[in-house]
């Protein structure tokens, strides 16, 4: 069985004051479970200060991106190093708003990969097609693709460091969630791409999550899908009792 995975993705939210009070109180209310990993995505200005704060096995901190080089005249970056020095576990890549609003592309992307992979650090890939692509009928094509680019050259003993979260870009912050089949056909479909490119019995192994618009409301009906191995969660992360919430029921669900 593989282990569950739940993420909050705080996007740009949270100064240091109300985020300390979530951590301690995620601190007090988290029930968990070894079957499952929770990490925090923070923004970078704040992971130096929850690292200590954050008491509980099994949940990590993550960054929301990075650079794929070590250091450099890069105005405005962060590289993996200054993560690892952090002791940041877990990073983003690819996230919908960073290909669309800062035109991130594959090959940026796959840098991204490989380099987090190089570094030790276990890599988010998100992908996901937008509403136009999906009324058009082509949005397994359009995550092959995403799939295909992203990780080109990506050695296939690291395969199993990736997580793949499958975050349909109409679904994010709208609050119109992928339906639990509709989310159940997309990772199927991911894992029968896993299969097809690497060709290796690793398949099984590698954990395919969900994000978008993941609420307590419907945590409960998408986490009864036998390929959602967990959920990446933006808006309802950013509360210590919806996200408490989301872990309890998905662990109850999945009978960790
Ligand atoms: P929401 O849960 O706010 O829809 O955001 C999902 C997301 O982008 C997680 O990375």
């Amino acid at each position: 069985m593989r282990r569950g995975f739940i993420g909050g993705n705080w996007k740009m939210n949270k100064l240091l004051k109300e985020a300390k009070e979530t951590v301690e109180n995620l601190n007090k209310s988290l029930t968990l479970s070894r079957g499952i990993d929770i990490v925090i995505f923070p923004p970078y200005t704040l992971l130096y200060f929850l690292k200590d704060l954050i008491v509980l096995p099994n949940i990590y901190l993550g960054a929301q991106n990075m650079h794929w080089e070590e250091n450099g005249a890069y105005t405005g970056e962060i590289s993996p190093l200054m993560l690892k020095d952090l002791e940041v576990e877990y990073v983003i890549i690819g996230h919908s708003e960073r290909r669309n609003l800062f035109n991130e592309t594959d090959e940026i992307i796959n840098k991204k990969l490989i380099s987090a992979l190089k570094h030790g650090l276990k890599p988010i890939l998100c992908l996901g097609e937008s509403i136009e692509e999906r009324k058009k009928g082509i949005e397994k094509d359009v995550i092959e693709k995403q799939f295909k680019h992203d990780l080109k050259r990506v050695p296939i003993n690291f395969l199993e460091n990736i997580i793949i979260a499958y975050e349909p870009v109409w679904a994010i912050g709208t609050g119109l969630n992928a339906t639990p089949n509709e989310a159940e056909e997309m990772h199927k479909f991911i894992r029968d791409l896993i299969e097809k490119y690497a060709n290796n019995n690793i398949v099984e192994n590698i954990r395919i999550i969900y994000g978008g618009s993941v609420r307590v409301e419907n945590v409960e009906e998408l986490s009864s899908k036998d390929d959602i191995d967990g959920f990446l969660v933006g808006g309802a992360s950013l509360r210590s009792d919806s996200f408490s919430k989301i872990i309890e029921i998905f662990n109850e669900v999945k009978g960790f």
